[in-house]
């Protein structure tokens, strides 16, 4: 498998075979690292990490995952560049490919991450855009297979904005590992038509089944995983909050919800996760929306703190995947010697 030179914009990029390499270079990646083996490949590259948007493990990962590989790094975060402000991303692109060997991007709009990857002349990672959050899925499979051994005929359920960028990426994953994916939401709040329609071809081929329905206790039936996402996403105006509150209260993950699920089944979580009132966010929500609805009365919002916390959630070794599963991306694409 030769992946070197190739960006990782979206998994609709990668073929099945690409994506369980990488998977499998991440569980070797952690394993190195559990053992204290060393594996600097990348001595002497260097990568830059461009953000528009906030981030906790997306940043840390490729940082920490770009330290292992032995490379340097520069972090610009949403108010430390020229981007966007006095300079277009096409000439950005092109100043920042001339000085680091693989750049990072998180942002907005999906088309200025594939404007980058045109014109940087070095792989380009999404680190989430509005519409995709690749680095993501592999971190969620990784956890998954540690869970169940296999993707194939797993069946996800994810719960709440299935149209954000979690939901879109989630289902073409499934589709293309041959995993069975059920998106549990309002209509309104589907993947666009266009994009289920391709992942519904995508299926046929893979074995995977594509479901959406309203019903909560109907969708998580007998589900190997329970998914869900924050209900309002980075980038989204503060006044959508209480519509989509009304939407989504009701998909709130909760203990009742999960008991419906496979005896087996484990909860998963992007995070960050509202699910109580110790950041400034939930405890606003709480004290706006509490007594109007009472789900969020305590600051839990798409899970209660119960699931989150219960031993069926495995948001930790999620979020500790990440780093392996970057590494295995920034590896794989800036070279083929290792
Ligand atoms: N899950 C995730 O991408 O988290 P950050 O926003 O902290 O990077
Ligand atoms: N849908 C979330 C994902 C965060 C990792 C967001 O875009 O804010």
């Amino acid at each position: 498998m030769n992946l070197k030179g190739r960006s990782f914009i979206t998994l609709l990029d990668y073929t099945k075979e690409e994506i369980h390499y990488l998977l499998k270079l991440s569980a070797k990646l952690k394993a190195e690292k559990n053992a204290g083996t060393a594996h600097r490949h990348l001595e002497d590259k260097n990568v830059c990490l461009l953000f528009q948007k906030d981030s906790t493990r997306t940043r840390c990962a490729f940082e920490s995952g770009a330290y292992d590989l032995g490379m340097g790094v520069t972090y610009l975060g949403p108010s430390g560049s020229q981007m966007g402000k006095k300079e277009s991303i096409k000439d950005t692109a092109r100043v920042l490919g001339r000085m680091y060997d693989g750049i990072q991007f998180r942002g907005y709009l999906h088309a200025d991450v594939e404007q980058l990857a045109e014109h940087a002349g070095v792989p380009v990672w999404n680190g989430l855009t509005d519409m995709y959050h690749p680095t993501q899925i592999l971190a969620d499979f990784l956890t998954i297979k540690e869970n169940f051994e296999t993707l194939k005929g797993v069946h996800l359920v994810y719960v709440g904005d299935a149209r954000n960028n979690m939901g879109n990426s989630l289902m073409i994953g499934a589709a293309k590992l041959g995993m069975h994916f059920t998106g549990v939401a309002p209509q309104e709040l589907w993947p666009e038509s266009s994009l289920i329609e391709h992942c519904e071809e995508l299926a046929k081929s893979t074995g995977s089944k594509i479901n959406f329905t309203e019903d909560k206790m109907e969708g998580v039936k007998g589900a190997d995983v329970v998914y869900t996402d924050v209900w309002v996403s980075m980038g989204e105006a503060k006044d959508v909050w209480r519509s989509r509150i009304a939407q989504l209260h009701d998909y709130q993950v909760d203990r009742h919800m999960m008991n419906n699920a496979s005896k087996k089944a484990i909860f998963m979580h992007c995070l960050p996760a509202f699910h109580g009132t110790d950041t400034e966010i939930g405890a606003q929500i709480a004290h706006e929306f509490g007594s109007e609805f009472s789900r969020v009365k305590n600051g839990e919002m798409e899970v209660t703190d119960e699931v989150i916390e219960s031993t069926q959630s495995k948001v930790f070794d999620e979020a500790e995947n990440r780093l392996h599963t970057i590494k295995a991306v920034m590896l794989a694409t800036m070279t083929n010697d290792y």
